[in-house]
């Protein structure tokens, strides 16, 4: 497969046509941001740890039944995957208070919920990303009433599978983003999962081993990012 122009090159990553009109390229960069672009700067090997690690996780839930767009890792920050049209949503899904959500109803991190969360936010950097409930999604004809009872059934899944995945791994899934695309009508899981897109507390330490690290200047990002691919491929 021929590798052709550049489509796009978003924060974390670039996106390639290929010679089939139905698959693309990504290819994952060291380049990190925060806080909706204000904040900049360079993890070095998080390109390969996101990718590698995406592409673990992707394959495990296809076997629990959550397509995906995963087709085959080409090198360590490069992977070939379906030709989506990516539904401008980041569905978020919480089993511990953090973040946003802490920040937003003036509570501490750690609150164990008795069930995980729901929450849309609107991809939408101009508008930096806000939270968007479901009679909006729909009255924006974001997303339809069936492919967003779809998205629910699968992130459900999701949670569920990664949350067992990870504390295999002595990580503690707290809450996730992930986004869906289009693919010959069919709703498909996108984009990434890696520690820029999941927050992963170490079970005995509660230590986070995730992008918060660079958030919060908390040091040894790219030890952090090491570790968990480290756990992950165990
Ligand atoms: P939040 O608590 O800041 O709303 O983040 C919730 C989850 O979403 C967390 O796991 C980090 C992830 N996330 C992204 O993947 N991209 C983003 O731009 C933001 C703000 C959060």
């Amino acid at each position: 497969m021929k590798k052709l122009e550049q489509l796009y090159e978003g924060k974390a990553k670039k996106v390639f046509k290929t010679d089939d009109p139905k698959l693309y390229i990504v290819e994952y960069k060291d380049d990190a941001t925060a806080f909706n672009g204000e904040k900049k700067g360079q993890i070095a090997g998080k390109g390969a740890v996101n990718n590698v690690m995406s592409n673990i996780v992707f394959q495990l839930l296809e076997q629990k039944g959550v397509p995906t767009h995963f087709v085959e890792q080409l090198s360590d920050r490069e992977t070939v995957v379906k030709a989506v049209e990516i539904l401008p949503l980041e569905v978020i899904t919480r089993n511990v208070s953090a973040g946003s959500f802490a920040k937003r109803y003036g509570v501490e991190e750690g609150i164990v919920f008795e069930n995980p969360t729901f929450e849309f936010s609107y991809k939408n950097d101009d508008l930096g990303d806000p939270l968007m409930c479901e009679s909006h999604a729909l009255a924006l004809g974001l997303a339809t009433e069936e492919q967003i009872e779809t998205i629910k059934k699968y992130t459900a899944v999701v949670n569920e599978t990664m949350k067992e995945f990870f504390l295999e791994k002595g990580l503690k899934l707290i809450d996730f983003k992930i986004e869906f695309g289009l693919y010959d009508g069919e709703v498909i899981l996108a984009d990434e999962v890696s520690p820029d897109t999941c927050r992963l507390w170490d079970v005995k330490t509660n230590e986070k081993m995730d992008k918060d690290r660079f958030r919060r200047d908390l040091g040894n990002v790219e030890e952090t990012y090491q570790e968990v691919l480290k756990r992950v491929q165990k």
